[in-house]
């Protein structure tokens, strides 16, 4: 009798731990608990739920749920020859703990690349609007790579987290639209990080079983 309730008591114990350890278990934005969530910098003028600051709702306008643009391309006069134009919570205050972002990509011809990268907190949907391209993401355990050509009008999903890649193949400037489930997505540029970010080059040549003298000229691009 005793026992039984012991075991009880222990499945309890066990679920109320369980219930405990969920957030940190959960990989993306929490649900939103409100219709929305527009940012503030005022903290007099606010009320705390999660994200960002929430401007009063009686004070909200459509101005904070809009951004036009986005039909200009982004500088792709840089050494991939392309450009990411990222719209979140901080460029639409209105954005702020619906989970969703944006982007628009643009490519030079012939080679413009949106180099190996990925996103902590967001899986990718990407529409091909413009040019041709390579597109792929590594999965992990065994590391396997997922790719395939996309022409206007194709999509593809990049999982949250995964290493990926876009590389205009086309001979005219590449430009698509991507939808990201975060509103702060993230993003780890694969060669920033690794060389860019002051890693010990004795401990870059080992991982990479390469010469220090590589290590150091792949810094320095970084
Ligand atoms: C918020 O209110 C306090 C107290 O009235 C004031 O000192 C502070 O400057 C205010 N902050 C802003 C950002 O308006
Ligand atoms: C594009 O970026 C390059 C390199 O940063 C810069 O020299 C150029 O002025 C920019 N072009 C425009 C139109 O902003």
């Amino acid at each position: 009798m005793s026992g039984g309730r012991d075991d009880l008591c222990f499945l309890a114990m066990g679920f109320a731990l369980s219930l405990a350890l969920l957030p940190l278990l959960s990989a993306v934005d929490p649900g939103s608990l409100q219709d929305f969530c527009v940012a503030v910098e005022d903290p007099n003028n606010s009320v705390f739920v999660n994200g960002n600051l929430c401007k009063d709702p009686n004070r909200v306008t459509a101005d904070d749920f809009f951004l036009s643009g986005l039909d200009q391309p982004g500088n792709t006069s840089n050494p991939v020859g392309s450009k990411v134009t990222l719209i979140n919570a901080d460029r639409i205050p209105g954005l702020n703990t619906l989970g969703i972002s944006l982007a628009r990509v643009d490519y030079v011809p012939n080679g413009g690349l949106n180099p190996p990268h990925y996103h902590p907190r967001a899986t990718e949907v990407f529409l091909a609007l413009e040019g041709k391209f390579y597109a792929g993401f590594v999965a992990s355990n065994p590391d396997r790579l997922i790719s395939k050509i996309l022409n206007p009008g194709d999509v593809f999903v990049f999982p949250a987290g995964r290493i990926h890649f876009q590389y205009n193949i086309g001979s005219t400037a590449g430009r698509a639209v991507s939808g990201l489930s975060s509103q702060n997505p993230g993003i780890v540029v694969v060669a920033n990080s690794v060389f860019g970010s002051g890693i010990d080059p004795s401990v870059l040549a080992r991982a990479f079983q390469v010469d220090r003298e590589l290590v150091e000229q792949l810094r320095k691009k970084f």
